[in-house]
């Protein structure tokens, strides 16, 4: 038996693999590097949907436009209900409030998503929700929603490229309870719902605002490493590095990188943010030698979502509306096995006493 299932494998997917080895992180055929920042979300949902949701790229931004407005009626009267709920919270409840049973439960599920990280986001800094503009891209239209501002071609493109880095990563703990959810034939809104409670936690989504946190305390480039060696020092463990799967570099913290670095006036923040992975790196490769502790996801995401100016409590339910297209996926695939996930557990617990 393995307590965390590691190595055990659960299902069988056409949708993505990871290969720690190698940095590799493969959408249904595509090298990651081949998708982010050359395609729009639509677009590479439209790939990894092919064959168990049907519809083009250019069919799925009109369903997904209209199902953002179908998500906005359901949602707006939750408004109220948002105050003293962080922004993941918020989202958690916004999407229990859409429907299992819809014209395209799939698309409502993005639509849904997008409509509920922005809802929740300014809900719960007291902001009233900005209804949808279902002609707009999906990734423009979230930014707008979010900041009440109409994003620029450079900015949608940038939330584009975050969003299609983050759409699937093989069964991490959200995504097979997704499929967990999906197996029981519950409908996809609400492996949806369940995959965004798994996503919450700290070991898993919850933990990105932290990397900026990091950032500011260090202050200055010349600080980084002793700031870093002292945190390694005090047993901490620096925001932004290590992982499960991968033992080399994380392929999305490039493609992050590069999408941050398109954006106007960031040069010196990315700049710093170079020097203190330089730093975290040297510091990691003494401090714990053998490890291959290297840069993951999160370090660049924090940079690119706070370019594009979402707070860092909005970076969790960010992720969750990115990769709700892969939930979607594996959710639609799991219940066309016809087959309920019911694994079993060994009893270790006190045995009533005999019969007399
Ligand atoms: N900083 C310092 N040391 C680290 C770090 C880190 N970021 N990550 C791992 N280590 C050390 C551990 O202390 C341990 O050292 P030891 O053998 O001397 O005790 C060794 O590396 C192995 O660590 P594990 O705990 O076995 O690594 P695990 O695979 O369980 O952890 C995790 C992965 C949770 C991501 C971890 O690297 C971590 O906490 N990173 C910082 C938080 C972070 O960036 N989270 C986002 C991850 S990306 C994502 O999930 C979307």
């Amino acid at each position: 038996m393995k307590i965390g299932l590691d190595d055990v494998v659960a299902a069988e997917t056409a949708l993505s693999h990871v290969d720690g080895e190698a940095g590799r992180l493969i959408i249904r055929g595509h090298d990651l590097e081949e998708l982010a920042g050359r395609v729009s979300y639509e677009e590479a949902v439209a790939i990894l949907w092919d064959g168990l949701v049907p519809g083009s790229s250019d069919d799925l931004r009109a369903r997904f436009g209209a199902a953002r407005v179908r998500a906005f009626g359901h949602l707006a009267g939750l408004g109220p209900q948002l105050g003293g709920l962080t922004p993941v919270e918020g989202m958690r409840l916004l999407l229990s409030g859409l429907p299992d049973v819809d014209e395209d439960p799939a698309a409502l599920a993005v639509g849904g998503a997008a409509v509920a990280a922005a809802m929740a986001v300014r809900g719960a800094r007291g902001l009233a929700a900005v209804a949808p503009d279902p002609s707009a891209g999906h990734a423009a239209d979230l930014l707008r929603m979010l900041r009440d501002a109409s994003a620029d071609a450079g900015e949608a493109a940038g939330l584009d490229t975050y969003l299609v880095t983050v759409l699937d990563h093989g069964l991490n703990a959200s995504t097979f309870t997704a499929r967990v959810v999906a197996s029981t034939e519950a409908g996809i809104l609400s492996a949806v719902v369940a995959g965004l409670c798994a996503l919450k936690g700290p070991l898993h989504g919850g933990a990105p605002g932290p990397v900026l946190d990091m950032l500011d305390a260090i202050g200055l480039a010349e600080n980084a490493e002793p700031w870093l060696d002292d945190a390694i020092g005090r047993g901490e463990r620096l925001m932004g590095f290590g992982h499960r799967i991968y033992r080399v570099r994380d392929p999305r913290a490039d493609v992050l990188k590069a999408a941050a670095g398109k954006l106007k006036g960031r040069e010196n923040r990315i700049a710093f943010a170079e020097a203190v992975e330089k730093a975290a790196l040297t510091v990691l490769e003494r401090r714990k030698p053998g490890r291959r502790l290297d840069t993951n996801v999160e370090f660049y995401t924090a940079l690119l979502l706070e370019a594009l100016g979402i707070p860092r409590e909005g970076f969790t339910p960010l992720f969750g509306a990115g990769r709700t297209g892969g939930w979607v996926a594996h959710a639609v695939e799991q219940v066309k096995t016809g087959r309920i996930i019911r694994p079993q557990s060994r009893y270790v617990g006190p045995w009533p006493a005999e019969a007399a």
